[in-house]
């Protein structure tokens, strides 16, 4: 069917807006702005959906919109900062279960497609549904719900088994289009179970790379599922998400050192006993935290997933002001897996209201440790871990760290002696030069800056 020129035109300018939208994400001062010309983007692309002449089913349509709509703007209204990587994978595996639900419904109307429409469709369908299945499972295992990674023996075996199926089934439904039922119906169940099979023994610390994988992936679906329909909106939507997707992806296996081939087919896991830690950990105060940063001339500090937990980001800001009111110069170093998501740090810093030109990422910073009178480390860990460098037999060996080990002084605020997400022990906190303050990062901070203001 040709779609008025309306709807086209309409489609096309939602395209634009995803465009114009990703642009704007590219840095953290334009990203909000650029959030919401993609949301016009949707309600455009949505509402221009409406206008297609004899469409049936108009409320059904209207009734998903609203219940979709609400739950998504009641969980974006509520959800936490430290849960985002699980509400992505959810919504996430929503694009791909739709984009696969696109090309069931094609399928089993049975209309006749030319055959690289087919094929397109079949591809989409395939990539769609172990996207759903998968992205369903990373939510499960990042909440909480699933506990444990669950290994099969001849896990990898298994998993080429069932995708080499899963593509003989779409092959043979291209063959004999428009296909049999039972036929559909078997390649979506081999598809769906793909999913679940290849998901359910990554662990949770690669989750977050396997969800931004499942985000390219759900992409491409979209994308192929918008050629089959002649949708240009779903056709560029898909293809900006996709890339997008890839190049995230690319970027946190490169920044945890795992590769993507890695994170999908080996458990991270330690590949020995480790190198022993000599030295013990040791206690100062609060009072002398203050005192050190005071009279330093430059600090930096080193945020990590215990400030995003502890909702500290405005406590270190206020007593960031003050030290700089002082007279010390104090930079943000940021890790690119800093938490629990990208950018998770910049954005809580940008929140609270930390300027973006104190912000700097590990290439920018790594070199200027060495001149810093105190490295102030605020629930990270992992990243600031120089065991990275050093010890083979360690799960995060070769992964890039911050050097905070080479500042003067390092002040570690943690609550206890617990380890970071890959569970190893920090031999940074052990060092001559590094001290512990333990306690919750927030009142913690809100400490030290009683003692700054008495300093005066
Ligand atoms: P972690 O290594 O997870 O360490 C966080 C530390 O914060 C813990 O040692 C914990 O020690 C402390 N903590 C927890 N709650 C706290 C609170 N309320 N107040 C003060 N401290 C608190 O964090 P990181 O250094 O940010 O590293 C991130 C990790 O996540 C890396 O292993 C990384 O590979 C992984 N990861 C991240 C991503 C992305 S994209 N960000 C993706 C995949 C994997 P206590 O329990 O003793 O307090």
């Amino acid at each position: 069917m040709t779609l008025p020129i309306y709807v086209q035109g309409a489609w096309f300018v939602g395209a634009l807006l995803f465009i114009f939208g990703l642009k704007g994400m590219s840095s953290p001062a334009s990203a909000r702005k650029g959030i919401i010309i993609a949301g016009y983007g949707m309600l455009v692309a949505i509402a221009a959906t409406f206008l297609i002449p004899g469409l049936q089913n108009l409320a059904l349509m209207a009734l998903a919109l609203a219940l979709g709509g609400s739950a998504a703007w009641i969980s974006g209204k509520k959800v936490k900062m430290t849960d985002m990587p699980q509400m992505v994978a959810i919504y996430n595996g929503m694009g791909g279960g739709a984009a696969a639900a696109i090309a069931a419904i094609e399928f089993a109307k049975g209309d006749a497609h030319s055959l690289a429409t087919t094929v397109l469709a079949v591809i989409g369908a395939l990539i769609g549904a172990v996207s759903f299945t998968g992205s369903c499972v990373a939510w499960a295992k990042l909440q909480g719900v699933l506990k444990k990674a669950h290994r099969l023996p001849a896990q990898n075996a298994v998993n080429v088994v069932l995708a080499l199926i899963a593509i003989g089934l779409g092959g043979a439904m291209v063959a004999m289009a428009p296909a049999q039922p039972e036929l559909i119906f078997g390649f979506f169940a081999v598809a769906l179970i793909l999913g679940l099979v290849v998901t359910l023994p990554i662990g949770g610390a690669d989750m977050p790379v396997v969800i931004s994988l499942f985000n390219a992936f759900t992409g491409l679906a979209v994308g192929f599922e918008g050629y089959v329909l002649g949708n240009p909106s779903l056709i560029i939507a898909g293809i900006v998400v996709g890339a997008a997707g890839t190049l995230l992806t690319q970027l946190m296996a490169k920044a945890m050192n795992r590769p993507i081939s890695n994170i999908l087919f080996t458990p991270m896991v330690a590949s020995g006993p480790g190198e022993a830690i000599s030295g013990s950990m040791k206690e100062l105060s609060g009072l002398d935290a203050a005192a050190m940063m005071r009279y330093a001339s430059k600090v930096i500090i080193v945020p990590g997933y215990g400030m995003a937990v502890a909702h500290a980001q405005h406590k270190v800001w206020e007593m960031t002001s003050i030290l700089e009111e002082a007279g010390v110069e104090v930079k943000f170093a940021i890790h690119p897996v800093a938490g629990r998501m990208p950018g998770h740090m910049n954005v809580l810093l940008a929140e609270a209201g930390v300027p973006y030109d104190k912000i700097f990422d590990l290439d920018e910073i790594n070199g200027e440790f060495g001149q810093a009178d105190v490295a102030l480390i605020i629930g990270a860990n992992d990243v600031v871990n120089p065991s990275a460098r050093t010890d083979k037999a360690s799960p995060i060996y070769g992964m890039p760290i911050l050097n905070a080990d080479q500042a003067q002084n390092v002040i570690v605020i943690k609550r206890g002696k617990g380890t970071g997400y890959s569970g190893v022990e920090n031999a940074l906190f052990y060092t001559d030069n590094c001290r512990m303050l333990y306690g919750d990062a927030q009142p913690m901070a809100g400490e030290i800056i009683q003692h700054l203001k008495a300093m005066g």
